[in-house]
């Protein structure tokens, strides 16, 4: 499974350190940044830029899953969002995590580096991958979700 994590300035540690978590557990993990530059400064990144981009990553399958990381992990997530086919969701609890794949078939999770430590980042992120959209009645839900995104596409 391919993944692809993004963050802006404000989730840089927490990112590095989700992915390093994650190529451990043997999943293949894509770095959309942002980074540190070559004297050790954060490269600095709006939100909206990055959630557009992982966003797209994953609207377009070249990751099936995404990380995304700002302050709150609101922003971010409101922005890829804005992408056709994207289900991104804030959680800062497992248990949210674990249903957001199992009821609403999100294909990204995001989190806030100033909400959650990395600790509870890990297993917040356990829950997601763990779990399997289970279809069903939630198919029918999902789908009204992307009724309403070809309703205003343009
Ligand atoms: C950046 O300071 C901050 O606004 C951003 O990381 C995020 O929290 C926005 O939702």
């Amino acid at each position: 499974m391919r993944v692809g994590f993004g963050c802006d300035h404000a989730a840089v540690d927490l990112k590095n350190e989700l992915m390093a978590y994650m190529k451990d557990k043997g999943y293949e993990c894509l770095d959309y940044g942002t980074n540190y530059d070559e004297d050790g400064e954060i490269i600095k990144c709006d939100y909206p830029a990055k959630g557009q981009e992982v966003g797209e990553a994953v609207a377009s399958g070249e990751v099936d899953y995404a990380v995304l990381l700002c302050g709150t992990g609101i922003g971010i997530s409101l922005s890829a969002n804005k992408v056709a086919g994207v289900r991104a969701a804030v959680c800062s609890e497992p248990y949210s995590a674990r249903l957001t794949r199992q009821h609403n078939d999100a294909n990204i999770i995001a989190m806030g580096a100033r909400v959650v430590g990395s600790e509870l980042a890990k297993m917040i992120l356990d829950e997601f991958f763990g779990a399997e959209f289970e279809g069903g009645r939630h198919q029918r839900r999902v789908d009204m979700i992307a009724e309403i995104e070809n309703k205003y596409r343009k």
